[in-house]
């Protein structure tokens, strides 16, 4: 190899490597001829620095395999690792030197490994044993040493990362067998045919849900390829955002230490994504870090414009996941899910994606109270329902977990079949309580805290003011003396096996009830004190979260600490916000809830019911939404807010019916809402607020379109448009160019300017990529395939409808029905049948996959895509299949009748053609176009002189019913008219009637259009 070359080679090699350490936290310490040497827990040490090295050893490998391929080079790797004692001397610089027995031994590993091979030493190998696959050991001499050293081969990382070893040893697991094998089977099957799956698991507190799980998991570790396996786990009041869960699995994935600074989770977890992800990820890593960084989150400036895109990353990162590998995702305590996160899993696993991956749920009944429909209707989903042990099983557990002595003979009674209950009463009686058993799990736990020492007790109570999991450092304000106490005293709570620790100074309670009965037995008032003087001091801390703040206020004042009221409204509001920010809509709803029943004033009222319509909305409650939108609005009228919120405020209130809810208007809204806009525009002219004015003015714009049947109005509308237009792009926001071009483009269509409108629709198509919405997106791109069709630019709409396919791929299924409705429409129109029934079924697909959990689903107009089917059927003569979809119609509906009405006269039925098409409130040029050619062919011709040169197909219509009545010209304009549309069907009826039956009927054979070729041959 050439010098350069090799050189070259090198270079890309070192530096490929050097990632790989520096990716878990190891350093190059240096390069060797072609030996690289890394080390691992200098100048810090971690408890899993062996365990770091070896996943770093193992990327090495894979990466190196990745350079080799890149350069056509066959390259291989021998590595080494091992553990032990180094002496290091630190220069003043960054560089520090490691040397002693630990490097010599390592550097005889690598010399012995095979190439391709990661061999450990046994220091190393005892460090991660339980979490890597190895093939046998073996003894390897080794000069200046005594005796064999024994190397061990790693494989790779048994893929169960989540589950660590226990501090306490278990109790045997006892019963269950049933749920086990069933939940077994169904991973088992989900992997083997590549099919999402859903398990949800429900059972009381402490039946043994979670121990189910991990047992499920201890045996499929014993297959052949066991799946990925990671946990995360929610939190009560959805602490941490609705995403918490999937952060905590993707830390934990890309083995970041729990003790690591911000700067360094966000690097560790980048460096993971981008292994992950595909390349061009780099707008969906950024999504994801927005979830994982810790800090307070900004509200972006556009806190009115809510997206999903979180989700959709989430979403995508769980099933890239499972496409590399068979994954396990387990949702601990779902129960306490945040509606977003149950949302994402829903729409995962519905999708119906071709991908290895299972979700278990594990919760306890009250998931069905908050979400009724949970699981229902899903093809692949099944529920597991857990009961009590039965009491041989319980006694068998008792017996072993009292090993001692014998287990009190009224325990396993009392326990009724739940494991943790008589968990507890077994150690209330091994503490030395439990003369009389308490009758709850409640009072059992109870028992237990008041056999503690006092001091212990203290500390257990104030841990549990701070919550479900806490570090010293939060607990420090609550103990007057401060000092180094609580140390000692947390391991005497450990020992008693009452909380965990979690590493990274964090601990946790055993289980919530615990920390339930330790919150419930301090005295009201001393928790209120508590939960204030907790929330003073997170207020005035910089990386406190914001959800904690308020959650220790709110609870401080709904305990009667009136201090607390005040500052708990302001941040419960602040909190509802950033809740928005993260996709939290149901905490940010509660903030909102109880900001609004902790508010004394009409300012205070009025701003927590615009958060909880924040917060609607963001859930897509819309009626919800408008509701505190107006409850809002009066109320900050009342208290006289400043010119700035009121319009604002009034704006959000028109926005829903006038935007996003155009059907729902009832009549007397009307002038309330006409009647807002205007004081809305006076007052956020005042006050300067051109985006509040530019918004309004869309909402007057779009009122009009959708009240007003008749031209004039609309016309005059447009120029409240285009003055919306203005304002907007003075603002420079792109979502509110998009929303006033949308609704000019609109009123031009009602008066007939389609050519103008598609010009608008084509400037709004322009921005579509740098819109936040992917509703927006969509949006845009069907309104313009509705424009080229209307235009005849059929395969111009196929084009947009491909653009909307490819923007909604990334995101939540339900986006993907839009650009498949625009398609059916295209191809209908353009002649294509068969590709337009396939088009619909891939529609009906995409609308199966969509969850449908409250949200709207305005995607579906059922009616114009049934019509497009039943006129395909009526075209070919299956009346009855054309019946039998009409008849799932819940009512009339004019966009059926249209399509259907064409399709008539095509299977020759002008007639019922006319009837259908007399009368219909949209559309009207398509209408009369299909009148005029119905009349015609019935020989009642009237005079149809519209400009009609705008729309090339309504002309051509015309021209042929024209035709039909003996203008032979005009009949020939049509021909050519249909011709350059490229419509053959239609093309072939101008040629029948102007007397060419045979090429007629060839064309009508080759589409199958049975009655037109009956008609030609009779
Ligand atoms: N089948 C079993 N055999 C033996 N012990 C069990 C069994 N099931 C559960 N346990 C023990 O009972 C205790 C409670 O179980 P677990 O934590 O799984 O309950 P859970 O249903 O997840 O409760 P929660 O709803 O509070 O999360 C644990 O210590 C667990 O080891
Ligand atoms: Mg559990």
């Amino acid at each position: 190899m050439d010098a350069e070359v090799l050189r070259d080679l090198l270079g890309d090699v070192y530096v490929t490597l050097a990632r790989c350490a520096e990716a878990y936290g190891g350093t190059v310490e240096k390069f060797i001829g072609d030996a690289v040497m890394a080390v691992f827990g200098v100048p810090i040490a971690h408890e899993d620095d062996a365990e770091r090295a070896v996943r770093a050893a193992l990327l090495m490998r894979s990466r190196l395999a990745a350079v080799a391929e890149r350069r056509a080079v066959p390259l291989v790797l021998r590595i080494g690792v091992n553990t032990g004692l180094v002496v290091t001397g630190t220069t003043p610089g960054r560089d520090f030197l490691v040397t002693g027995e630990a490097v010599n031994l390592a550097a005889r590993l690598q010399q012995a490994a095979e190439p391709g091979e990661v061999l450990v030493g046994e220091r190393t190998f005892r460090a991660v044993e339980p979490l890597v696959r190895m093939v046998a050991p073996r003894s390897l001499a080794v000069r200046g040493r005594t005796g064999p050293v024994t190397a061990y081969a790693v494989e790779r990382f048994a893929p169960a990362g989540a589950y660590r070893r226990r501090r306490r040893a278990y109790g045997p697991f006892v019963g269950r067998e049933v749920e086990l094998t069933l939940i077994r089977s169904v991973i088992e099957r989900a992997v083997e045919h590549s099919r999402a799956h859903l398990v949800t698991l429900i059972g009381e507190a402490g039946i043994g849900k979670s121990r189910l799980v991990e047992e499920v998991v201890v045996e499929l570790r014993r297959s052949e390829e066991p799946p990925a396996v990671w946990v995360g786990r929610c939190l009560p009041y959805g602490e941490g955002g609705p995403y918490a869960p999937l952060r905590d699995l993707l830390t934990r994935s890309a083995a970041v230490r729990t003790d690591a600074s911000r700067e360094e989770t966000r690097a560790r977890v980048t460096g993971h994504l981008q292994a992950v992800l595909p390349d061009g990820s780099e707008e969906q890593i950024a999504e994801l870090l927005r979830f994982v960084g810790g800090e307070r989150i900004e509200p972006s400036g556009d806190d009115d414009e809510p997206g999903d895109r979180g989700r959709e990353a989430w979403r995508n990162l769980l099933l890239r996941m499972a496409e590399r590998q068979p994954t396990l995702i387990v949702i601990e305590d779902a129960h306490w899910a945040e509606p977003a996160l149950l949302e994402l899993i829903a729409s995962v696993v519905a999708g119906d994606v071709r991908v290895p991956l299972v979700v278990v749920c594990a919760a306890r009944p009250e998931l069905f109270v908050s979400h009724p429909g949970w699981g229902s209707g899903m093809r692949n989903e099944t529920t597991v329902v857990l009961e009590a042990l039965e009491a041989g099983e319980m006694r068998r557990l008792a017996n072993a977990l009292s090993a001692q002595a014998a287990p009190l003979p009224s325990a396993v009674d009392l326990a009724g079949g739940n494991p943790f209950f008589l968990e507890e009463i077994l150690a209330m009686s091994g503490e030395g309580g439990g003369d009389r058993v308490p009758e709850t799990v409640q009072g059992v736990i109870a028992a237990r805290l008041d056999l503690l020492d006092p001091e212990d007790k203290l500390l257990l109570q104030r841990a549990a003011v701070v919550g479900r999991s806490f570090t010293l450092e939060q607990l420090e304000p609550l103990f007057d003396g401060g000092g180094r106490g609580p140390t000692g005293r947390l391991r005497n709570l450990v020992e008693r096996d009452l909380i965990h620790h979690r590493g990274g100074g964090r601990h946790s309670f055993k289980h919530a009830l615990i920390r339930d009965v330790a919150y419930e037995s301090i005295p009201r008032g001393e928790r209120a004190r508590l939960h204030l003087r907790l929330a003073d001091v997170l207020d005035s801390s910089a990386d406190a979260s914001c959800q904690a703040v308020a959650g220790h206020y709110a609870a401080a004042a709904t305990l009667g600490e009136t201090t607390a009221r005040a500052p708990a409204v302001r941040v419960l509001i602040e909190a509802a916000r950033e809740a928005r920010a993260v996709e939290a809509h149901g905490l940010a709803l509660r903030n909102a809830v109880l900001a609004r029943q902790l508010s004394d004033s009409d300012r205070e009222r009025a701003l927590a019911a615009e958060a909880a319509g924040d917060a609607h909305w963001m859930a897509e409650h819309l009626d919800d939404a408008r509701a505190a939108y107006l409850d809002a609005l009066e109320l900050g009228i009342a208290a006289e807010l400043g010119p700035e919120d009121t319009s604002r405020l009034r704006w959000k209130w028109v926005d829903l019916p006038t935007r996003w809810q155009g059907s729902v208007i009832t009549s007397p809204d009307r002038d309330r809402i006409e009647a807002e806009i205007e004081t809305g525009l006076a007052e956020a002219h005042a006050a300067g607020s051109a985006l509040t004015e530019a918004r309004l003015l869309i909402a007057r714009a779009l009122l009009v379109y959708r009240l007003e049947t008749t031209v004039p109005p609309q016309e005059a509308a447009l120029s409240v448009a285009d003055r919306a237009l203005e304002l907007a792009e003075r603002v420079g926001r792109p979502a509110i160019v998009s929303a006033a071009i949308d609704a000019r483009s609109v009123l031009l269509q009602s008066v007939g300017r389609y050519a103008e409108a598609l010009e608008m629709d084509e400037r709004r198509l322009a921005l579509v990529r740098e819109l936040p919405s992917r509703e927006e997106q969509m949006d845009i791109c069907s309104s313009v395939a509705r424009t080229r069709t209307a235009r005849g630019d059929y395969s111009g709409a196929v084009a947009v409808a491909n653009l909307g396919q490819e923007l909604g791929a990334g995101g939540d299924h339900r986006w993907l029905a839009w650009p498949e409705r625009s398609r059916v429409d295209a191809l209908f129109w353009w002649d294509k049948w068969d590709e337009a029934m396939s088009a619909y079924k891939t529609f009906i697909g995409e609308l199966r996959g969509t969850d449908t959990d409250g949200r709207r689903a305005r995607q579906s107009r059922p009616g114009r895509m049934l019509g497009v089917v039943a006129a395909i059927h009526m075209l070919r003569g299956e009346t009855e299949e054309a019946d039998r979809l009409e008849r799932r119609l819940p009512a009339s509906n004019p966009h059926f009748d249209l399509v259907y009405a064409h399709a008539m006269l095509g299977a020759g039925d002008p007639e019922l053609a006319l009837e259908r098409s007399t009368g219909l409130p949209f559309m009207r040029p398509w209408a009369r176009a299909v009148r005029a050619e119905s009349l015609a062919m019935l020989g009642r011709w009237d005079d149809f002189d519209q400009a009609l040169d705008e729309l090339p197909r309504v002309s051509a219509q015309v021209d042929r019913a024209r035709g039909i009545a003996g203008d032979e010209d005009a009949l020939r304009r049509a021909t050519e008219a249909f011709a350059r549309l490229g419509c053959e069907f239609e093309h072939a009826r101008c040629l029948e009637i102007a007397g060419d039956g045979e090429a007629a009927r060839a064309v009508y054979a080759r589409m199958a259009a049975a009655p037109a070729m009956e008609r030609v041959a009779r």
